[in-house]
C-alpha cells in the first residue's frame, strides 16, 4: 500500500477530490421557454424510488423554469460534447436559446414536458419529489420517472469536473473487485 506524503489543503477546494459523478446537462421547460444548464452538483439519494438531488443556483434561469414547472431532464453527455458542455455553462438562457446556439436537438419525453437532448448518451426524465431544501440550499430532490440509455457503447466516456477548469474523462473499467461485495451492496 502507498504511504502518501501530504500537505495542508484549502478546505474550500476539497471538491476537487469529491465531485465524482459525471457532468450533466439539465434541460427544462416552462410555458414556451426551454433551457439547458451544465451541472456537476448532483447526488444519488435513493435507488427505489430513484431520487437524485441537484444543486441549482438561484441566479440561474434554469432555477426559475424548474421551480415553476417542477420537472427537468438530466442528460448525460460524453467527451465529444465537452466544448459544448463548457459553453452551455458559460451563458444563460436569459439571452441565449441554447438548443439553437449549440445545435442540440430537443426530443419529446414521455413523462415530462422538458425536452430530452438527443445528442446525450442518457436522458433521465425527472419530477420534483421534494422542494424542502430549495429555499435554504438551492437543492432540488428529483425522482427519475423514466430513463433512456444508449445501447452502445456499453461504457460511455463521461466527463467529470475537478474544478479550476480541469476535467477527468472516465477511463478503465474493472470488475476485479466485484467478488468482494456482499450481494446486497452491489
Ligand atoms: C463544469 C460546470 C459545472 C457546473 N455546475 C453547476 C452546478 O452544479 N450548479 C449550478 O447551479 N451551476 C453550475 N454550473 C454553472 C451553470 O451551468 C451556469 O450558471 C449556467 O450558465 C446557468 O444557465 P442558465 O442561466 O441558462 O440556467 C456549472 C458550469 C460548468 C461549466
Amino acid at each position: 500500500m502507498t504511504k502518501y506524503t501530504k500537505k495542508d489543503f484549502p478546505v474550500e477546494n476539497v471538491r476537487r477530490f469529491l465531485e465524482p459523478g459525471p457532468i450533466v446537462l439539465v434541460s427544462s421547460a416552462h410555458h414556451d421557454q426551454t433551457n439547458i444548464m451544465t451541472m456537476g452538483g448532483h447526488m444519488v439519494m435513493e435507488f427505489s424510488p430513484s431520487l437524485i438531488s441537484c444543486l441549482i443556483a438561484s441566479g440561474n434561469r434554469s432555477f426559475e423554469l424548474i421551480r415553476k414547472s417542477r420537472q427537468c431532464v438530466i442528460n448525460v453527455p460524453t467527451v465529444d460534447l465537452a466544448t459544448t458542455v463548457v459553453k452551455i455553462g458559460n451563458c444563460s438562457g436569459r439571452d441565449t436559446d441554447k438548443f439553437f446556439e449549440f445545435g442540440l436537438t430537443p426530443k419529446a419525453g414521455t413523462h415530462v414536458r422538458a425536452p430530452l437532448i438527443e445528442q446525450c448518451y442518457a436522458n433521465f426524465e425527472c419530477t420534483l419529489a421534494d422542494a424542502g431544501w430549495v429555499n435554504k440550499y438551492n437543492v432540488f430532490v428529483f425522482e427519475v420517472v423514466k430513463a433512456h440509455v444508449a445501447t452502445s457503447p456499453k461504457v460511455p466516456k463521461t466527463i467529470h469536473y475537478r474544478g479550476d477548469g480541469e476535467f477527468m474523462i472516465s477511463g478503465a473499467e474493472t470488475r476485479k473487485y466485484r467478488r468482494l461485495f456482499k450481494p446486497q451492496m452491489l
